[in-house]
């Protein structure tokens, strides 16, 4: 489903404090695009704001899909709006799912949760042999840790409420994990650099907490790309389109591209969804993203044109 199409909110349900779990079905009832554990969707509120929303169901129920939007009242204002003004009969438009937090294969699994991180790893974590993975979820306190019925039930799952409990113990549970050991940590940006410090074997993340001023229910990456706006400005060639423009300081390169190719695929603008991610012939690209791994960073053949500018005077793209 890579165009919007309007779902209907078939029901909201409190999932604990502060979040809300939102039901959507096709209007129709017809059957829903498919989906695996770490997918997300695009929603379009009815005023127009876009946000991004985990799955958190069941990919094999093909009727419904599931969100759980946590409200974040220093928030831009999306998850507000849920809180608020979306019930039972709402319609959003929805695009996707896209999957950008997938789960590979691996002997183990340890999951680390940090508040409404716990949605895109509980798919997951459901999909797979009981024995075969962990999970240490932290959240401020008991009653606002969302599903926390269905998980501590659970003997491989370890509740941690700050209030009572302090902070996760990652060094204890991170400490001589056996070999093979796949990590998936979602949470706010402290919890994902404190397993990133501790945590030198595969680590796979997805980053829900707000920067300030920034709306912490979007879910995917929201600590992305301010754009670096400053500088000389540069040029840039599409190659494909033949045209060569330059793109100022102080303005984005996906509003350039824009002018020249309006169709150009783009979504948060903020360099977390990886909507607009372009491929790069020549040049130097900038990267003030957080879709792209280090590697692929350096390696300098893809960039986030939302948030991303160039290093070099001439950047060749292939659009
Ligand atoms: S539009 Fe989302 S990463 Fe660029």
């Amino acid at each position: 489903m890579t165009t919007t199409v309007p779902l209907t909110v078939r029901s909201v349900v409190p999932e604990a404090e502060g979040v809300l779990g939102l039901v959507l079905a096709d209007p129709t009832g017809a059957e829903l695009a498919p989906w695996e554990p770490g997918a997300h969707l695009e929603v379009t509120l009815p005023s127009g704001a876009v946000r991004h929303y985990s799955l958190c169901g069941d990919p094999a129920d093909r009727s419904t899909y599931r969100l759980g939007v946590l409200r974040e009242r220093e928030g831009r204002g999306g998850s507000e709006e849920v809180h608020t003004a979306v019930g039972a009969g709402t319609t959003l438009g929805v695009r996707g799912p896209f999957n950008r937090f997938p789960l590979v294969a691996a002997e183990r699994y340890l999951f680390i949760a940090g508040g409404i991180g716990i949605t895109p790893l509980l798919p997951m974590l459901r999909s797979l042999p009981p024995g075969s993975w962990s999970l240490l979820y932290g959240g401020r306190s008991l009653p606002a840790m969302a599903y926390r019925e269905e998980l501590s039930a659970l003997p491989q799952v370890t509740l941690v409420p700050q209030d009572t409990a302090g902070l996760p113990d990652l060094d204890g549970v991170l400490a001589g994990l056996p070999a093979g050991t796949a990590v998936y940590c979602c949470g706010p940006e402290g919890l994902l650099r404190a397993v990133e410090d501790r945590w030198t074997g595969p680590l796979h993340t997805e980053r829900f907490g707000a920067a300030p001023g920034r709306d912490a229910g979007t879910g995917q990456g929201v600590e992305a790309g301010e754009a670096g706006e400053g500088g000389e400005g540069f040029e840039v060639e599409l190659r494909r389109s033949g045209r060569t423009l330059r793109v100022e300081p102080g303005r984005s390169l996906l509003d350039a591209v824009r002018e020249v190719v309006p169709g150009v695929a783009y979504s948060c603008e903020e360099g977390f969804c990886g909507t607009c991610e372009t491929k790069v012939i020549a040049g130097t690209p900038e990267h003030h993203d957080s879709v792209l791994g280090e590697d692929e960073k350096a390696s300098g053949t893809t960039m986030m044109i939302c948030v991303g500018r160039s290093q070099s005077p001439r950047l060749v793209l292939d659009l």
